[in-house]
């Protein structure tokens, strides 16, 4: 049957809000975010017009790779609340219209997980097969994902005399995905969080987790996902699937299940992301024009996931060397921003040297790209990283709500908080929500009114997009087509105003240019021809309204 209601795949136009519910707000004030804190910013959350909920882990763990090590796949860390003030956040959400996700990490468990204790107590455990055990390393062996921390992705046991296998830290022993009793523990965590009102997952690092121990054969290893995908649907009908996939686009198809679907349902868009920032540092769209034109068709039902920055480093390994050095230079000049020779541990806002026309132009461009949006807790705002804090999780600091005490998080001693908050020029006394509410010109606005077209526009998830061809330097023009209707978004990359020529082929005379953040009305001859004009860094959203046109948003 033919989709014609865009509601249908909720996921295709939804708008994805991801955070830690340790650093989003204190409810009990012992220095800790919390379920309770969660459940009373619910309210900011919807009004800020967000669909989608994604929260990051929270399950018991030892805490030593931030919740990605869990050591209970059916608790809550306690410090963060219990079931009861989940299920609370989950209603709460429901109510206001909005779904949540969480983070699904069945790669691997932490070392403290009961089932790796029995794993390696002896090698006749019954649990000693959900792990991966060599009595050598292969030869051959995979580079660690974490060069500098790691050496290697095998980890000698003494007690049993045998390696184990870690593709992340050696803390975090991989799961044994070729062992059907591994299959079916993940199916019950899948099954036991559904039933508590989640509508899917965020599934951690996706080409590791199918893939089976090295030398064991279980056919195609994307059965699995299609297994996890068919089990979620028989659940709950509707329950999605987001995956971390960081490969190239030919192989990110495989993931979505080929043309066909039936793996996941949206991916984030890695490519699209490092191609955006070495557009950025040239002040040019040619990169970012390469990715968005070599993006695969991908089924129907699935779809891209956009991001500028999410909560790991902003990982440029898929750039050339040269083109890594150029962005390297342009927005980590000091090593310290750097992390694992490919990455960068900054948010947007410190990158672009607080530039407020090029911070809107990147999220005006995130809203419009073909896909669906997803932000990084205090991007909405600004919020800078803490420079202070070394690696990766500089940028994972307490969400700064006023310039009250500790950015009004929590009233703990600010020696007690999980993370220390920036005290630079990014400080909440600079940057904070309740200012910025207040404050028409804010970014926060800003984000909510880009936010309010994206969802009336619902040819930006579903449309097929096109990359227009045009003379004007600097300048990336997309368009997006699909039953709704039609639009064409302009970006300036370069600090230089710009006029454009556009040429949109043949429309119905009397065919309009509306602008969806102003007023103007630009008519567009039968030829579908104009010139639209941008300022430095400006950027514009057009929608086409053919005469007769009844849409009124
Ligand atoms: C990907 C997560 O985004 C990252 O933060 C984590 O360290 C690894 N997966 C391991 O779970």
């Amino acid at each position: 049957m033919k989709i014609t209601d865009t509601s249908d795949l909720w996921w295709k136009s939804a708008v994805i809000y991801c955070l830690d519910v340790e650093t989003y707000m204190d409810d009990n004030d012992d220095g800790v975010g919390d379920f309770a804190g969660l459940a009373r910013r619910i309210d900011y959350l919807a009004d800020l017009g967000v669909t989608c909920l994604w929260l990051m882990p929270f399950y018991p763990t030892p805490d030593r790779d931030d919740g990605y090590d869990i050591s209970d796949f059916y608790g809550i860390d306690p410090r963060l609340g219990n079931h009861g003030d989940f299920v609370e956040v989950i209603r709460t959400a429901r109510d206001r219209g909005m779904r949540v996700i969480i983070d699904l990490v069945v790669n691997h468990t932490s070392d403290k997980h009961p089932w790796f204790v029995s794993a390696r107590r002896s090698r006749t455990s019954p649990y000693r097969d959900f792990y991966v055990w060599r009595d050598e390393p292969p030869a051959q062996e995979e580079p660690t994902v974490f060069p500098g921390e790691e050496a290697s992705v095998w980890e000698y046991d003494e007690r049993t005399g045998q390696y184990f296998q870690h593709v992340f830290y050696r803390h975090q022993p991989d799961l044994n995905v070729a062992n059907p009793r591994v299959r079916d523990e993940i199916a019950k965590t899948i099954g036991f969080w559904l039933a508590l009102g989640v509508s899917g997952f965020r599934l951690d690092a996706v080409p590791f987790f199918i893939e089976p121990p090295d030398g064991v054969d279980v056919g195609d290893p994307h059965e699995l996902l299609r297994d996890l995908k068919r089990f979620l649907q028989r659940r709950v009908g509707d329950a999605a699937l987001l995956g971390e996939v960081n490969v190239p686009y030919r192989d990110q198809v495989k993931f979505f299940g080929g043309q066909r679907g039936g793996e996941l349902d949206l991916q984030f868009d890695f490519l699209g992301m490092q191609a955006l920032y070495l557009s950025l540092a040239r002040q040019d769209p040619a990169p970012l024009v390469k990715a968005l034109r070599s993006r695969p068709d991908v089924p129907p039902e699935a779809g891209w996931a956009n991001f500028v920055r999410n909560h790991d480093e902003l990982t440029l390994d898929k750039l050339t060397e040269a083109e890594r050095e150029e962005v390297f230079e342009v927005f980590a000049p000091d090593e310290a921003q750097r992390v694992y020779g490919r990455g960068i541990t900054r948010r947007l806002p410190t990158m672009l040297g607080g530039d407020p026309r090029r911070i809107r132009m990147v999220y005006s461009l995130l809203f419009s790209l073909p896909g669906t949006p997803v932000l990084f807790y205090g991007e909405e705002i600004g919020m800078g990283e803490n420079p202070e804090i070394q690696g990766r999780t500089s940028v994972r600091t307490p969400m700064q709500w006023s310039d009250g005490k500790n950015g009004g998080f929590s009233r703990a001693a600010p020696g007690r908080l999980v993370a220390p908050i920036p005290t630079d020029g990014y400080a909440p006394e600079h940057v904070n929500a309740l200012h910025q509410r207040a404050d028409e010109g804010s970014l926060l606005r800003f984000i909510q009114q880009l936010i309010k077209r994206y969802r009336t526009s619902s040819e930006i998830g579903w449309g097929t997009p096109r990359v227009l061809d045009h003379d004007a330097a600097g300048v990336l023009a997309h368009e997006l087509r699909s039953d709704v209707g039609r639009m064409v978004a302009l970006h300036n990359f370069s600090d230089v105003p710009v006029r454009v020529a556009l040429d949109l082929g043949a429309v119905e005379e009397g065919t309009m240019l509306l602008d969806l953040h102003g007023a103007e009305r630009l008519p567009l001859g039968s030829r579908g021809r104009t010139e639209v004009e941008l300022e430095a860094f400006g950027y514009r959203w057009l929608r086409v309204a053919a005469p007769g046109d009844t849409r009124i948003s």
